[in-house]
């Protein structure tokens, strides 16, 4: 019954698109998902009218080279889907009070676990999805058992397509895509990561709201993972899991920058790695606002890829502590270098810079290279700290997870060092809030025979009481 109505559709679309490329050649095509018999109900799988639709709308702008693209219309309405495949050329436009929302079980998916979003992308160029509606992948539905401390959530690890407690599906994937342009829509609550850029080139990302349950693991905000030339601009991400994420597994990521963000996350709001075989450069992060994270800039480098050029600016953070189930010990800012496991290479990290830093929080700056992955040319200037607990969770460990020491019990440093040659530290103050801890308030800690080269200007540490303590 259906097959004769698409097929009507197409031919007359078809016909359509001729027409149009007649007279104004250079505007772009629009269909409507609806025109395709999508009910968006929320009830009904709309499935096969929104994939005709994309596929109708690739076909007429592959047989018309003056039509720069065509839109896919999502008017009002809930359309429930399986997985849905972009194609070149054409761009989502979900209009507001528009959701695309995903199915909840596993015959929506594709068979492969790489393949499991509910929009995806795949070798395709000049892609986009825009509107101001909304994408939802339904995550609270996956939630097995809702708990305080962390969810426990579904897992399709019984189908043997993947292993572990983290098989669920993504809600948005470009995979090997080019020009790819994600702007003013809203990303809520996937089963697992959100947005993920793989192999990808020449991606932005802005105006995009992103929304996961505080309590879900797993729900990351932007995995840009194998890709260069990504631009994130004007997002709010609102996470249980890592918010912003480069990543790097089968090649390096190149050229990275985000600006004029928000960002709260149970997680890091800013983290490179944990997979890191390949190399991370060129990345600028500039006018962002991390709020009670509980980590806020991070480096988790473990698998041998070397980090180079990467500049912050004009960030304010503010982390705390959460339950420990969850990555994370209040660290403003996190630089960690170390082999994963006895197998595992050294990469190195050098270059950083750290200009115009506000940071509050419950736990010092923690910089830690290794025997052979060192930390160089390192510049931290205009740095605030203010070091104020305001949690009862206790503080008092170094963390090097995932991998190598694990954690390890220590007093608290406002800056801890190690393995490091080249660190310049230039108008920094750091400010005390007074706490029973004893395991608190030691301002500068070096581990001597691994830190080379460090200068200070400007620095200040003191009790917020008013007394200042200089060097
Ligand atoms: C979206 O829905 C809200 C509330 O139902 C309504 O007030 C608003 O006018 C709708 N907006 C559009 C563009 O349909
Ligand atoms: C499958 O996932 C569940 C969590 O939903 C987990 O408890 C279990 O250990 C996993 N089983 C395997 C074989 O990975
Ligand atoms: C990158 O993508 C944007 C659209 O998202 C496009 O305008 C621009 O020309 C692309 N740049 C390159 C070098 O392809
Ligand atoms: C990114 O750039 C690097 C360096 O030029 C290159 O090796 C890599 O293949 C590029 N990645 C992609 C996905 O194009
Ligand atoms: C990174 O950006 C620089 C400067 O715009 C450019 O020259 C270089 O080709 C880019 N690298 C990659 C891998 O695209
Ligand atoms: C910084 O980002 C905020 C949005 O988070 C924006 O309102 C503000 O204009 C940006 N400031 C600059 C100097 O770009
Ligand atoms: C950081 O806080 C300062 C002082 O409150 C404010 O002037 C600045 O705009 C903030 N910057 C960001 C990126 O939020
Ligand atoms: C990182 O740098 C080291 C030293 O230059 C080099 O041996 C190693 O191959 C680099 N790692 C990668 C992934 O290229
Ligand atoms: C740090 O605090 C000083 C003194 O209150 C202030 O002048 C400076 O602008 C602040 N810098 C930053 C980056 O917040
Ligand atoms: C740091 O802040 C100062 C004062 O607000 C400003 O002049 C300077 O351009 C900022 N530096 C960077 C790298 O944004
Ligand atoms: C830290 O010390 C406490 C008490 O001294 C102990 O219970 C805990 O297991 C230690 N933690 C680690 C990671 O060594
Ligand atoms: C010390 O570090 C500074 C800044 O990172 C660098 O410019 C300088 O060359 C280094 N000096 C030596 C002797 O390594």
């Amino acid at each position: 019954m259906l097959i004769p109505f698409f097929f009507y559709h197409l031919i007359t679309l078809r016909t359509h698109a001729a027409t149009i490329l007649s007279h104004a050649a250079a505007s772009p095509l629009s269909f409507s998902v609806k025109d395709f018999g999508a009910r968006g109900n929320g009830v009904h799988y709309d499935t096969l009218p929104i994939q005709s639709t994309i596929d109708a709308c690739s076909a007429a702008v592959s047989t018309s080279p003056h039509i720069p693209s065509c839109h896919v219309e999502f008017p009002r309405g809930k359309y429930l889907t399986a997985t849905v495949h972009l194609k070149s050329s054409v761009i989502l436009r979900i209009h507001k009070n528009a959701t695309i929302l995903g199915g909840t079980k596993i015959e929506d998916y594709p068979r492969e676990q790489e393949r499991w979003y509910v929009v995806l992308a795949e070798d395709a160029a000049d892609v986009g999805i825009t509107g101001g509606g909304e994408i939802n992948g339904q995550g609270l539905k996956f939630v097995k058992r809702f708990e305080k401390r962390k969810n426990v959530m579904v897992s399709w690890n019984e189908t043997g397509a993947c292993l572990g407690d983290e098989c669920r599906p993504r809600l948005v994937g470009f995979i090997g895509c080019r020009n790819v342009r994600v702007w003013d829509v809203n990303l809520i609550e996937p089963a697992y990561w959100c947005l993920h850029l793989v192999r990808s080139q020449n991606t932005s990302v802005e105006d995009v709201t992103i929304y996961g349950n505080f309590n879900s693991p797993n729900n990351d905000g932007i995995d840009i993972e194998d890709s260069n030339n990504t631009f994130i601009t004007r997002c709010r991400i609102d996470t249980g899991d890592d918010a912003i994420c480069p990543k790097s597994s089968t090649g390096p990521v190149y050229n990275f920058t985000a600006t004029n963000s928000w960002i709260r996350t149970k997680s890091s709001a800013i983290k490179l790695g944990s997979a890191s075989w390949y190399d991370f450069k060129g990345f600028l992060f500039d006018n962002i606002t991390i709020y009670q994270s509980h980590r806020g800039l991070g480096f988790q480098i473990r698998d041998g890829g070397n980090v180079s050029d990467i500049k912050f600016s004009n960030i304010n953070i503010s982390t705390r502590y959460y339950d420990p189930l969850w990555w994370g010990r209040a660290e403003p800012i996190y630089v960690t270098t170390c082999p994963r496991d006895s197998t595992s290479k050294e990469g190195s990290i050098s270059n950083l810079q750290f200009i115009n830093i506000t940071a509050t929080s419950e736990n010092g700056i923690f910089l830690s290279g290794s025997k052979h992955g060192i930390l160089s040319s390192l510049k931290f200037i205009n740095v605030n700290l203010t070091y104020r607990r305001r949690t009862r969770f206790a503080g008092g460990l170094f963390d090097y997870r995932p991998g190598c020491e694990g954690l390890v019990n220590h007093s608290t440093a406002g800056l801890m060092m190690e393995h490091i040659d080249g660190l310049v530290v230039q108008n920094v103050n750091m400010r005390w809030f007074e706490d029973n801890s004893a395991r608190w308030n030691n301002p500068l800690e070096f581990r001597p025979s691994t830190v080379n080269n460090i200068s200070f200007l400007n620095f200040h540490s003191g009790f917020h009481s008013g007394e200042v303590a200089t060097i």
